[in-house]
């Protein structure tokens, strides 16, 4: 059996990656913080599928928790999911600096010592994969958020070409709005994002496994965000930047 290690695996993208992943066959290693939510989202995926499925808990942000995974990658994942993340509420200006550097380790830190800690083994044999789940705010600027979505994403796609191997495969999964636990636990209102921007968990979890599939090094699942994208790079940076903070003041 396959085995996949998902990051941030107890809610929303994690929790649909781990379920998509658990009906695919694969056996299971889930990690968050939650020691007591990790349980449960194992004993349900057990239950639904059958499969085995083990638990690590860690605080990616943090080097205990950092080394444990990595650990755990060497002993031999197939696929490695590094989802684990969330927002701030307020823009860089407003936010404790502490909080930024809990970000970057978060979003880029563990990112890169994950990806590290499993290519070795996955070229050795042959094959693997690597989603890192950044977001279409990587495309655009919005503070330290986007500043570290856009190094999953530029990271990512030079990986990806310096593995130079054909079984495997890096991606960058850039999704825009989703409807999971993220913006509440980020404290962000949501009330003018309007209906038809949201998307569904599981929707992109089935286009991202697609794309990987196609060997895609950038997933942007949907049509809307992939116009939005492509219109996006034809806006001069610098304008982008003003509406970007003006619509976060
Ligand atoms: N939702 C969106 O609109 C959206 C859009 C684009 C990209 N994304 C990206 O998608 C990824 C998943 O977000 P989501 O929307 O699914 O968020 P979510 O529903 O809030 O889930 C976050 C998951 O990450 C875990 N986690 C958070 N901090 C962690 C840490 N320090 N160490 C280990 N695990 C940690 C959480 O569990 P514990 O609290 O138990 O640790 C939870 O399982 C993130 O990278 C996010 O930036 C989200």
């Amino acid at each position: 059996m396959p085995t996949a290690l998902i990051t941030g695996a107890t809610a929303g993208l994690g929790a649909a990656f781990a379920r998509r992943l658990a009906a695919d066959g694969f056996t299971l290693v889930l990690v968050a913080r939650d020691e007591h939510r990790l349980a449960e989202s194992a004993q349900q995926l057990k239950l639904r599928y059958g499969g085995a499925v083990e638990t690590l808990p860690a605080d990616l942000s943090t080097e205990d928790g950092l080394t444990a995974v990595e650990s755990r990658i060497r002993d031999g994942v197939d696929l490695l999911v590094n989802n684990a993340g969330f927002g701030h509420p307020e823009g860089f200006l407003r936010t404790p600096v502490a909080d930024e550097l809990r970000m970057l380790k978060l979003h880029c830190e563990a990112v890169l010592r994950l990806t590290l800690a499993a290519l070795p083994g996955m070229k050795s044999r042959g094959r693997g994969g690597v989603i890192n789940v950044a977001s279409v705010a990587g495309f655009f600027t919005r503070g330290t958020y986007s500043a570290s979505k856009a190094w999953v994403i530029n990271f990512s796609e030079s990986a990806a070409a310096e593995v130079g191997h054909p079984r495997v495969k890096v991606m960058a999964l850039c999704p825009g709005f989703v409807r999971t636990e993220f913006h509440d636990r980020a404290g962000m209102d949501t009330a003018g994002i309007p209906g038809f921007l949201w998307l569904k968990a599981d929707n992109v979890v089935a286009a991202a496994m697609r794309d990987l599939a196609l060997g895609r090094v950038v997933s942007i699942p949907d049509p809307r965000y992939k116009a939005i994208v492509a219109v996006g790079k034809f806006v001069p940076r610098n304008l982008a930047a003003q509406v970007s903070a003006r619509i976060g003041r």
